[in-house]
């Protein structure tokens, strides 16, 4: 079933400045991979890794202040891009694989990854805005999804439970943790309020590189079980759908839709695993953890 997303007209690339530490595939497109990632990150990856979350949480939190009915989500682009670096920052999904922008923007029936264009964000529509910023050597990836002007109260309820899915997930990490339970705690909650949850995106182990491991998978899946272990950073960022969990991709290889054409959303944290439990490093300005 077709959606009412349709692909629009992307503006020229966007330059970063001389001065602006870049990751590997800035010009290349190609992430260099690593023989081998610590996955336990040392006191000062971890302050490092402070520097990349704390700027995206910033960035993220200018770029929502501007959404709006009549706003392109190119414009939302730009703004990401002008307030990354002015943090000294790169943002890390330009040419990450090739891809054209600084930000993804999801609306509505976009599940993730899509890309910024001519489109105008029109009242009743919700959108995901993924921001992730590569400061100090290390990358910071968070998104939150917005509403535009009035939503309806299904979209309302979609993007509240999703919210409240990802803390489900977050609430789940201590040391000596399994990462399956993640999974469990999202799909558990996510069903209990009749949604799906979306399986061909994960979370992701993130730190020097912007994707390594371990898989967060945010469904139950025993093969996903993996050790959580002090110093560990990864993402939890679940996709909720209303209706059917499936996914298509378009023609231009990013953007990633409903098969049923209905409404998704997403939220996103990059957290630490601490001595004790789990740290929220991307917590936006005044973001409180909800009461489960
Ligand atoms: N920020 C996305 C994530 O949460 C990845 C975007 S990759 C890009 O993992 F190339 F599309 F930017
Ligand atoms: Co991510
Ligand atoms: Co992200």
């Amino acid at each position: 079933m077709a959606g009412q997303i349709s692909p629009g007209t992307l503006s020229p690339p966007r330059q970063v400045p001389k001065g602006i530490d870049k990751p590997s595939y800035w010009r290349t497109g190609q992430p260099k991979q690593p023989r081998r990632v610590q996955l336990q990150k040392s006191p000062g990856q971890i302050r490092r890794m402070r520097r990349a979350c704390d700027a995206a949480a910033a960035v993220l939190d200018r770029v929502g202040a501007a959404v709006r009915p009549g706003i392109t989500t190119d414009e939302l682009d730009e703004i990401c891009h002008d307030a990354t670096i002015e943090l000294g920052g790169y943002p890390s999904p330009l040419n990450y694989n090739g891809y054209p922008k600084s930000l993804c923007t999801s609306v509505n029936e976009v599940i993730c990854h899509g890309i910024p264009d001519d489109r105008a964000l029109e009242d009743g529509d919700i959108v995901n805005l993924d921001v992730t910023v590569y400061l100090a050597g290390m990358h910071g990836d968070t998104s939150k999804t917005y509403p535009v002007g009035d939503i309806d109260a299904e979209s309302a309820r979609l993007v509240r439970v999703t919210y409240e899915c990802m803390w489900a997930g977050i609430r789940t990490v201590h040391p000596g943790g399994d990462i399956a339970d993640i999974g469990r705690a999202i799909q558990t909650h996510a069903e209990a309020h009749g949604f799906g949850v979306v399986r061909d995106f994960v979370g992701h182990g993130i730190g020097e590189q912007f994707h390594t491991k371990p898989s967060v998978v945010h469904y139950y899946d025993p093969s996903a079980s993996f050790e959580i272990l002090p110093g560990m950073t990864f993402t939890i960022e679940p996709m909720i759908t209303v209706g059917d969990w499936h996914a298509e991709v378009w023609d231009d290889g990013w953007t990633a839709v409903t098969v049923d054409g209905r409404r998704t959303a997403q939220f996103e944290h990059t957290v630490l695993v601490t001595d004790t439990g789990v740290e929220v490093l991307t917590l936006g300005p005044g973001e409180i953890p909800p009461d489960s």
